[in-house]
Formats: structure tokens, C-alpha cells, sequence
């Protein structure tokens, strides 16, 4: 394709309505949606077509104020969003059309409502402080698994318990993958500042590149591994687990060594034993927590060894405060519910088929990736409950990355590209360095991107500024249409006064919630995950034919190229 000749005259301004209609209208998928006022939404959403967030802003100097919500020390500032008052009554009414209530109270109480597992959904009893009625046999295990967890955090801590060489240790390798891996690196990496004297490490790949360079500056005299599997089945973390004990007892004098070196977290205690790691090694897990949802629970033990009981204590409590709001807010000012509905509004009203997550804390840089198996992998999902085919969108795509990084690489599409996608952005107001004025510009970064996604800035604007910049004026009317930014993206801001343990509870157990309430929304199963098991069953396939067995007839004829390809010398 030639270039075409840059028009002689620019098309007209302003283009930030019609642009993002017109987004719409590519991106909207449908309109079907099984609520009673989609009707109503979508009046709203055809008004909001001519509506401006800069104008909604500018007509009323509280809404600030107004579109804003308090819970567990986070505040949610959501009044950038393409989004009027009474689209959001619109929306705050599906709460009781849906009745959220009853399924919220069904969640917290223990009901099985992981129903194609049979499971129930009891991470918030992982993080209670009293045992609700009915479930004190659950909670009185769970105060067991904290306690035991919270005597080997003192033991390794101390130097009581110590390895083959009679050392203590100095590094806590925990392999595992999913829900396994993502929660606790991402929390261990959050709270750097809060660390302690133990190095903790992650390791989840299958590809030897992950645990050989974990390996490669570890001792393992004075290394303990935390094999963390929810079924102990995975083929990942056995492998790792396996290549790992290898390591140890090619150093270490006997097969001893691997009761010192090897704690374990699963359900499946017998595997656990069959690999060889002791019963008095091993916390427990319970099928009513989901991998995704775990790490308040023993899978949590490498963020307690990293940051202490005390740090992992103040964790289940941010996490416990927000499940109080979260049950006990009317819907207005419940922030998890009120996420829930801008996650919809923008999905199946606005076309927003992605959500952008992007923390102002350079240790948050792992939330996006923990976040997108939580969304991801709890609503990715395309039937209704009763087995039917969705007629709407489900969840969106979500990515992100810590800001400023961003500003410097994918802003651009934010700004300028043609897809619609509302951001998130995480901004803990202090840091925990001494470097106050380096933090004051961070945060100034962050203020300023969500007033330029609302703002935008139009063709004359435009022009003007490449004239001041010293453009003759011809060339800028040329170039002008370049510099356009059509504005009138959504997005919110959550703070922290700073980045916490219990700030980070609350941050985590929020977004938890929020995805809770969608896939309520959506009459969508949020707990199960069948589409990532046919990979793992074709994986076992292809396996077996590069090993020569007899499954290669399972196999299409791309992926038997494939093979092909890799058996070629
Ligand atoms: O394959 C998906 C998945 O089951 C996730 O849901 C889970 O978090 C991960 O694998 C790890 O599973 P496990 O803890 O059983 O090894």
C-alpha cells in the first residue's frame, strides 16, 4: 500500500463524539442482556453517545465528591467515567433486580455456588475473625492451618529449624503456578519494604530457564522449597518440584534432606506423601477455595515468610475489612459493587472490550497479571449458568503495567487508538522511600494521564500548540490532525494512603469482590474454569507422540507439522 498525501485541509473538529461513537458501534458487541432495565441502559447509553465526562465535570464541582466511594482505607474516585447520574441509578437498580444480596449472603455463607464443581467459595472464611454460624468446623481448621503456618515462619525465622548442614535458612523457593504462584509473588513483590531477613523466590514455569536461574545463586544447604499445588496434580509444578529435590540431593548426603528442605500446601495429601515430603511438613488446603482466591490461605505461607505473621495478619485483616463493607454498604457506596456495574456499563453499553490496570507503585508491577487470572480466568466464560450461550459480551481483556513505564509505550493507544479501554488507575499517595520529591512526579503523572484521557485536546488546540512550538503555520494546520487526542476515555483512581499489608488486602479482597458481582451480573459460573483443561489434555497428547506412543493419531495436521519440525535434527 502507497502512503497517501497528507490532505491539504484537515477534516473537521471536534472529533472526540463522533470518534468514540463510532468505536462504539465496532466494538459493540450485542444487546441482549438479561436484565429487566436493559431497556433503560440502553436509552442511557445512546444519550451518553452526545455527553462529555469534561462537561459532567465542569456542570457540577461536587461530582468528585459524588462519584466517589471510602472502604478499608482505599478510596475509589470514578468520576472520570463516561457516566451520568441517572445512567448510574439505572445501573445501581440491578443490584435488586439481580438480587446481588441474596447471592452475596449465599457466597459468605457457604453455599454451593461453584455449582458444575459442587464447591463452595469460602476465601472471605480464610480472613474472618469470628466463625460464622454453620461453618465453625471450616474455620476452627483454618485457625489451625494459620497457627502451624505461623510456628514454621517462627522456626525458620528464628534459625530453629535449619538444613543438612545444620544451617539456617536463608531462601524460600515456592513452586507453584496459577493461582499457586501469581497471589503470593504479586503480594511478596508489593510489600518490598516490608520485608524481612528470608529471600523469597517464585518459580512456576515449566521451562527449565525459570528454576535453573533461581537455582543458579542459591545454596542448597540453606534453601526450602514450599511445593504449592491445590491438587498436587499439576504437571508444571510437579516437574519443578521434582527437578528441584534432584538439585538438593545432589548435594545434600542422604534422602533425609528433603524433610528438611521440602514444605508442601495442597488438598491432596497423599500425593503430597508419595513424593516424599513428610505429613508434619504439609498445610492444608480445602476445595471451597478457589487456586485464584488462595492466597489467604496456607498457599499465602512465602508471603508470611517474606513479610512475617504479624505483616500477614495485617493482610487477612485489609482483605477482612473490605468483606465487611463489601456485605454490609448499600449499593451506592459499595465499592466491589460499584466497580461491577462500571465494568458492565463499559462491556456490554459502551463497547469496552478492555480494561487497562495500571499501578503508580513500581512494587504493584505484578497486580495486572494476578489480576487477570482473577477477572480472566473467573468470567472469561460464554454460557449462563443453566448451560445457554450468552448473548452479551463477558469479561474483558485486561492488562496493564506500572505506571509511569506505560506513559512511554502503550498511552499512545489510550490516547489516540481506536480501541476503547477504560483504566484503572492504582495510586498509593506516600512512599515508603525518602525520596519525596521523585514520588511528588509519579504522582503527577498519574493525576495528569486521567485529566488528559477526559480532556483529550481538540484540532485548534492542536494547532496551537505546534505554533507556539515554533511550526510555521501552514505545516501545523497539515499537522495538527496528528496531535489530536480525542479525550472523553473513562477511567477511575484508587488510593492508599500508602501501600500497606492491610491496604493490599483491601485492594486484592476489593477486586475479588468486584469480579464476584460480574459474573453475578453476567449469570456466570466466576468459580469454575473448564477452558484451560483441553490444553492440558492435548499437552498430554503431544507428549506422548514426541516420546514415540501412540497419540499422534490425536493430533491435527498443524500440530503434527509442528512436530515434525521439532523431531528435524
Ligand atoms: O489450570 C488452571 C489451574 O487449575 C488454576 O485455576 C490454578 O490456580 C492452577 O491451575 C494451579 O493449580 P494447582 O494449585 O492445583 O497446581
Amino acid at each position: 500500500m502507497r502512503w497517501q498525501k497528507l490532505p491539504a485541509s484537515p477534516p473537521a473538529a471536534p472529533a472526540n463524539i463522533a470518534c468514540i461513537a463510532k468505536l462504539r458501534a465496532i466494538t459493540m458487541t450485542t444487546t441482549d442482556l438479561p436484565w429487566p432495565s436493559n431497556t433503560a441502559l440502553r436509552a442511557h447509553a445512546k444519550r451518553h453517545e452526545q455527553l462529555q465526562v469534561s462537561e459532567l465535570l465542569s456542570a457540577d464541582r461536587g461530582r468528585p465528591a459524588d462519584f466517589h466511594c471510602h472502604a478499608a482505607g482505599i478510596d475509589l474516585d470514578y468520576s472520570r467515567q463516561l457516566l451520568d447520574v441517572p445512567a448510574r441509578e439505572a445501573l445501581i437498580a440491578l443490584v435488586a433486580e439481580t438480587d446481588l444480596a441474596s447471592a452475596r449472603e449465599a457466597m459468605f455463607e457457604g453455599a454451593s455456588i461453584n455449582h458444575t464443581e459442587q464447591r463452595a467459595v469460602l476465601h472471605t472464611l480464610l480472613r474472618a475473625q469470628t466463625p460464622p454460624s454453620g461453618l465453625t468446623t471450616e474455620f476452627a481448621e483454618i485457625q489451625q492451618c494459620l497457627q502451624d503456618q505461623q510456628a514454621w515462619v517462627d522456626a525458620v525465622n528464628s534459625g530453629q529449624h535449619r538444613g543438612f548442614e545444620d544451617q539456617p535458612m536463608t531462601d524460600i523457593v515456592n513452586i507453584g503456578i496459577g493461582g499457586s504462584d501469581l497471589g503470593p509473588r504479586m503480594v511478596v513483590q508489593a510489600l518490598t519494604p516490608y520485608h524481612q531477613q528470608l529471600q523469597v523466590h517464585f518459580c512456576a514455569n515449566i521451562d527449565p530457564a525459570d528454576l535453573d536461574t533461581t537455582l543458579s545463586t542459591l545454596n542448597p544447604a540453606t534453601t526450602l522449597f514450599i511445593i504449592c499445588s491445590k491438587t498436587f496434580s499439576t504437571e508444571e509444578t510437579l516437574q519443578n518440584a521434582a527437578a528441584a529435590r534432584r538439585w538438593l540431593l545432589a548435594a545434600a548426603p542422604d534422602p533425609s534432606a528433603v524433610a528438611q528442605h521440602f514444605l508442601a500446601v495442597s488438598t491432596n495429601l497423599d500425593a503430597v506423601a508419595e513424593f516424599g515430603i513428610p505429613a508434619d511438613n504439609v498445610l492444608p488446603l480445602w476445595n471451597w477455595v478457589g487456586g485464584r482466591y488462595s492466597l489467604w490461605s496456607a498457599v499465602g505461607w512465602s508471603i508470611a515468610f517474606a513479610i512475617g505473621n504479624a505483616g500477614f495478619k495485617q493482610l487477612l485483616a485489609g482483605a477482612q475489612a473490605m468483606d465487611e463493607h463489601f456485605r454490609n454498604t448499600p449499593a451506592a457506596d459499595n465499592m466491589p459493587i460499584i466497580m461491577s456495574l462500571l465494568e458492565l456499563w463499559s462491556v456490554n453499553y459502551q463497547g469496552g472490550s478492555n480494561q487497562a490496570v495500571i499501578p503508580y507503585d513500581h512494587h504493584l508491577g505484578r497486580l495486572p497479571a494476578f489480576l487477570q487470572q482473577l477477572s480472566m480466568e473467573s468470567n472469561g466464560k460464554r454460557v449462563t449458568n443453566d448451560g445457554t450461550t450468552v448473548g452479551y459480551a463477558t469479561a474483558p481483556v485486561l492488562w496493564g503495567e506500572e505506571g509511569s513505564n506505560g506513559q512511554h509505550s502503550f498511552h499512545q493507544l489510550l490516547h489516540q487508538g481506536t480501541l476503547l479501554c477504560p483504566v484503572d488507575f492504582i495510586l498509593p499517595l506516600t512512599s515508603h522511600s525518602d525520596d519525596k520529591d521523585r514520588h511528588r512526579r509519579l504522582v503527577a503523572h498519574c493525576i495528569a494521564q486521567g485529566q488528559a484521557l477526559t480532556q483529550g485536546r481538540d484540532l485548534q488546540a492542536s494547532e496551537d500548540s505546534l505554533i507556539q512550538r515554533g511550526t510555521p503555520q501552514d505545516e501545523a494546520k497539515v499537522l495538527a490532525p496528528h496531535l489530536v487526542i480525542p479525550g472523553n476515555r473513562s477511567c477511575s483512581t484508587l488510593t492508599c494512603q500508602q501501600l500497606t499489608p492491610h491496604a493490599l488486602g483491601a485492594l486484592i479482597a476489593l477486586y475479588e469482590h468486584k469480579t464476584f458481582c460480574s459474573g453475578h451480573l453476567w449469570q456466570i459460573n466466576a468459580f469454575d474454569q473448564w477452558g484451560v483443561e483441553l490444553g492440558k489434555e492435548l499437552s498430554a497428547n503431544v507428549s506422548e507422540a514426541m516420546q514415540g506412543g501412540t497419540s499422534s493419531g490425536a493430533l491435527d495436521t498443524a500440530a503434527q507439522a509442528l512436530l515434525e519440525r521439532w523431531q528435524q535434527p
